[in-house]
């Protein structure tokens, strides 16, 4: 049985979903150190959280006898050093996640499972950049991580026993349910999702049908929670566009090359809800 006191997790990257996984930990009484090299996103890292733990609570998503865990904000990766369990969440980039998991690897000691919640790039190509793959696997949140209970969790050819059993835990704790997946580049979610979030945008390009209607379209007729265009803005577009790119460049599926619309948009810095102004106008930046 999952004891929510034995956890204390750091989470490196404090965007879009660094705050949810750190409201999520919070609210179901976990301590979180939540860490960001970019000093004005850790300024507004504990705000964004809270407000992600204040609608959780509004929408009933909280155990309502738990008080909420301590949050710490930092700049400094050493502070995850002392946690049982360390989630990266920085940005969609092999390179970038491979140099901050060397640093991670280093620091914390044997035996803490090392989680990229990466969207889709392979754990195994991560295990490589670390002294003790067997402690790595991947997390794949979704967002709003603290809604959504379901997490698809990646098992590595690499990664052992102890840290999937630690992590499925740590999972029961957040109130979260595990579903364990085999690697391949963006799994099963990212896989499916992301080239249908990228034909969308491309069915806007072509002027086939505008925003509204593709949205309307695919929740109205097949069932869509809010449409594919609403979905890629509250994913980020430079997100989207980055783990495109990872999974174009590792299957060679065309549908997975980013689009022109979606790289235009990131081009002139409308990256979706998170910036104000995506598919749709928010009028102002949205967590
Ligand atoms: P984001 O762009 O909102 O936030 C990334 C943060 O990482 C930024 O604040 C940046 O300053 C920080 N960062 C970059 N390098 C760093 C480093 N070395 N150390 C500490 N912080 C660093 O990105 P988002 O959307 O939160 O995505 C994070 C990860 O989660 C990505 O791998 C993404 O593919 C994945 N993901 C995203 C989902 C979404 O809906 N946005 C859903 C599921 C997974």
């Amino acid at each position: 049985m999952s004891n929510y006191k034995e956890h204390r997790i750091a989470v490196i990257g404090a965007g879009v979903m660094g705050t949810n996984i750190a409201a999520t930990a919070i609210g179901h009484g976990l301590p979180v150190v939540l860490v960001d090299v970019d000093e004005h996103v850790v300024e507004e890292a504990r705000t964004t959280t809270l407000n992600h733990v204040r609608h959780a609570q509004l929408m009933g998503a909280l155990p309502a006898d738990r008080p909420l865990g301590t949050l710490t904000t930092s700049v400094s990766v050493e502070d995850a050093a002392d946690t049982t369990a360390v989630v990266e969440a920085i940005v969609e980039s092999p390179e970038v996640k491979a140099k901050l998991l060397t640093e991670l690897s280093a620091l914390v000691a044997a035996g803490t499972p090392l989680i990229s919640n990466t969207s889709g790039i392979p754990i195994d190509e991560l295990a490589d950049w670390v002294t003790r793959p067997a402690d790595l696997l991947g997390t794949h949140f979704m967002n709003p991580t603290y809604l959504i209970k379901m997490v698809e969790v990646i098992r590595g050819p690499r990664t052992g026993d102890a840290a999937l059993e630690s992590v499925a835990d740590l999972l029961t704790a957040m109130g979260r349910q595990p579903v364990v997946v085999r690697d391949a580049p963006g799994f099963v979610t990212s896989r499916l999702l992301h080239p249908m979030l990228n034909d969308a945008a491309r069915i806007v390009g072509a002027g086939t049908a505008t925003v509204e209607d593709v949205d309307a379209l695919m929740s109205g007729c097949l069932g869509h929670p809010t449409g594919p265009l609403r979905t890629a803005d509250l994913i980020g577009l430079d997100n989207l566009a980055d783990s495109l790119r990872v999974l174009h460049e590792r299957t060679g599926d065309e549908r997975c090359r980013p689009c022109d619309l979606l790289l235009d948009k990131v081009r002139a810095g409308h990256l979706g809800r998170k910036s104000g102004r995506g598919f749709y106008d928010y009028g102002k930046a949205l967590s």
